[in-house]
């Protein structure tokens, strides 16, 4: 069973396999309306369960719409809908879909929830976010940034900000891919323990942004996050905020990321979201392309 579960429980080979099948099926339906079909209908006559316990935008729709660009059938739920919600367990729902349907996605809160399904389910499962990590989106990251500005081998890439979920899939991205990741942002909310080695924390902004080729930031306050933390947060990661001067210290082709949503002029300003070095809408859209190789390779397709 080929599961999607974290980009460091996926070889690099495999990881290189995904971002390059991603670019090759882009560029085959490029300017074509959203709606037509991939000519080689890779996921004909497979029905694919997208199950949220958390909100979404982009993982929704992107995953959505892709299933169905390659001849596939959806279904989106919600976890509150489902007897998951009301006590049936983790291992037995899986059980279940498993006979219903050839690939899950999940976004779910703790990560238990993602590798018990993974463990009892008997079709591959793919993880659509969790508290600890976010790895689709990270695959649009890596796709984008090449898009762009070429391998991200060895080039140096800078967080600024929480150490969050987001984080966490960068951090494992930088060794499968082989590119330096710097966290930069407060003590009280460096990443956790488990991914120290992956990075180096250098804790003042503008120096840690010298000679950046990508700078990336995120929310401040994460969907698993209290609401009642919001204000404390804020006055943490004030001084991390990406704006127009942080920017100017990282390299004149810099580009800036973020997986959003955005809350505009907190963690990052409008003028650099819009500005000349922001790849977010590419960001957004690549995370469709990446996740219908994700799911191919999960389909061994
Ligand atoms: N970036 C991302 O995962 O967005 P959604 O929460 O809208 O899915
Ligand atoms: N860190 C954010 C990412 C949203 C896509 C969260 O977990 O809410």
């Amino acid at each position: 069973m080929t599961h999607f579960l974290d980009i460091n429980k996926t070889s690099p080979a495999d990881l290189r396999g995904i971002i390059d099948n991603a670019a090759t099926m882009k560029a085959a339906r490029a300017g074509q309306p959203k709606g037509t079909p991939d000519a080689d209908l890779s996921l004909a006559n497979h029905m694919v369960a997208l199950i949220f316990e958390k909100p979404s935008t982009r993982t929704r729709i992107s995953f959505d719409v892709g299933v169905r660009q390659m001849g596939g059938e959806t279904m989106v739920l919600s976890g509150k809908d489902m007897q998951l919600g009301h006590g049936e367990t983790i291992a037995d729902t899986a059980r279940v879909l498993s006979r219903y349907v050839d690939l899950i996605m999940i976004r779910t809160f703790e990560e238990q929830t993602l590798l018990e399904m993974a463990e009892y389910a008997s079709v591959p499962v793919i993880n659509g976010l969790t508290d600890r990590t976010h790895p689709c989106q990270i695959m649009a990251d890596i796709m984008t940034f090449e898009e762009h500005n070429g391998p991200i081998k060895g080039k140096k890439v800078v967080w600024s900000g929480d150490g969050n979920n987001v984080f966490a899939s960068f951090a494992h991205a930088a060794k499968q891919f082989d590119f330096d990741l710097v966290f930069t942002g407060p003590e009280t909310l460096q990443p956790e323990a488990a991914l120290d080695g992956l990075y180096t924390t250098v804790r003042d902004p503008n120096e840690a942004v010298q000679g950046a080729d990508l700078v990336v930031t995120d929310t401040w306050v994460s969907m698993h996050d209290p609401q009642s933390a919001r204000e404390r947060r804020h006055n943490q990661l004030r001084g991390y905020q990406v704006n127009k001067n942080l920017m100017s210290k990282a390299k004149d082709d810099a580009l800036f990321m973020h997986c959003l949503p955005a809350h505009r002029d907190d963690e990052a300003t409008s003028e650099v979201m819009d500005g000349p070095n922001s790849v977010i809408w590419d960001e957004a859209e690549n995370r469709m392309h990446a996740q219908k190789a994700v799911m191919r390779f999960c389909l061994g397709k």
